[in-house]
């Protein structure tokens, strides 16, 4: 249904606005002046004051383009085109385990481990350090685990002082991992501190993390629930593309950021103060038939064009797009080289979230093996 300007721009008992059509999501995301990140980004930070940013999330222009300027070297083009190899064999190493015919729940087979470890490669570390860094990561997590907070705190103290010192040791360095390239950036004689490289891989942790996992997990549970979609993509490698931004959309594995009114403003004809939060609905605006036309309770693993808005829109699109979308694409291309078919053999479990569509539980099974060789795969 096309939202109208009461159902598109609702105000929430909670004490904030509530934003779900796409046209209203995408003119907030792309006006930072006017709805900051600053004063917080989730609702349970409505009224917390920060001393300093703990998230280049939380910043705003100026401040954020500096920031964005730093950081961009770790995730340029050619930087993603290299990790290509080491993901999928990552990705193998879980696929391989996967029996046909055999139920498998996709959360503790592939869609949890597999980011986790992606992120560990990304970072440069050793394999000695994984189970570890498994651990550091379940911890920055909230509810990720049955860990008490005093334990996740001193699991995520030892991980900050972890990477504080990957990140000194690789200062001068001439790797290619994510650590060496920021540790060593240097755009007209900016450089990153201590404090802020240490503060952006703690939080590539958990913005990598638990995002991709869900997009995995919720994205191959509906393809299961639809064998016709699994089908073209099996008859048409050339729709991955298109699928992976289906999946993107369909899951959206970020339900909802918030920003700030810094002044009076208005929107779809209904007036916001200044000092209001408003939420994004990212999951309402990628259902919004005003976008997505009739068919946007739909999934068409061909949806093109595909406007969705799970990596978020603006000055904060999501920097670890171009991984998330290689990630999906190394899953699904070796899912589609080794099995025919994905059926649901359970019902899924989701988590209770409102901040991230979480999957805890996905029992499916994979069948039949294809008989003619693995057709090409598209390009990145
Ligand atoms: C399916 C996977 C992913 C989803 C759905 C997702 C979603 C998002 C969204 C919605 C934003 C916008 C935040 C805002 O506007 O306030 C964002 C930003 C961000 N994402 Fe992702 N993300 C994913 C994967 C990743 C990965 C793999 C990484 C890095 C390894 C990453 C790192 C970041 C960072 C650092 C930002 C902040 C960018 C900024 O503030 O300029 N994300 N992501």
């Amino acid at each position: 249904m096309t939202p109208g300007a009461r159902e598109a721009v609702a105000w929430n008992a909670g004490g904030w606005w509530m934003v779900s059509s796409h046209a209203e999501v995408l003119a907030v995301s792309r006006d930072p002046a006017t709805f900051c990140s600053a004063r917080g980004i989730l609702t349970l930070e409505i009224g917390v004051e920060y001393p300093s940013p703990p998230t280049m999330l939380h910043t705003d222009p100026p401040e954020h383009t500096r920031y964005r300027k730093l950081v961009q070297p770790g995730f340029a083009p050619a930087v993603i085109r290299a990790l290509e190899a080491p993901v999928r064999a990552l990705a193998v190493e879980r696929i391989e385990r996967i029996e046909p015919g055999a139920v498998v729940d996709l959360v503790p087979a592939l869609a949890e481990p597999f980011p986790v470890e992606v992120i560990a490669d990304l970072l440069g570390v050793p394999a000695a350090d994984r189970a570890r860094f498994v651990a550091w990561s379940d911890a920055s997590i909230p509810d990720a685990s049955d860990l008490s907070l005093d334990e996740r705190m001193a699991l995520m103290g030892e991980m900050h002082v972890y990477l504080l010192n990957a990140a000194r040791e690789r200062r001068g360095g001439t790797g290619d991992d994510l650590v060496t390239v920021l540790a060593n950036v240097d755009v007209d004689g900016e450089v990153l501190s201590d404090d802020e490289l240490v503060m952006f891989l703690n939080q590539l942790l958990v913005a990598g993390n638990e995002t991709s996992r869900n997009m995995i997990s919720g994205g191959l549970w509906a393809l299961a629930e639809r064998p016709d979609q699994w089908a073209r993509l099996h008859a048409d490698r050339g729709l991955v593309r298109t699928a992976i931004e289906e999946i993107l959309r369909w899951t959206t594995p970020v339900v909802a950021f918030m920003r700030t009114a810094t002044r009076a403003t208005e929107l779809r004809g209904v007036a916001i103060a200044a000092g209001d939060p408003v939420l994004l609905l990212y999951e309402a605006a990628n259902r919004d038939v005003e976008a997505f036309g009739p068919t946007a309770g739909e999934l068409d693993v061909g949806r093109d064009p595909n406007p969705h808005v799970a990596l978020g829109f603006g000055p904060h699109f999501c920097i670890g797009a171009a991984l998330a979308r290689l990630e999906a694409r190394v899953v699904l291309e070796e899912l589609l080289d080794r099995f025919t078919t994905i059926e649901p053999a359970g019902d899924i479990e989701r988590t209770t979230s409102e901040i991230i569509a979480g999957v805890r539980r996905a029992p499916v099974r994979f069948a039949g093996s294809p008989a003619a060789a693995a057709p090409p795969r598209s390009a990145l």
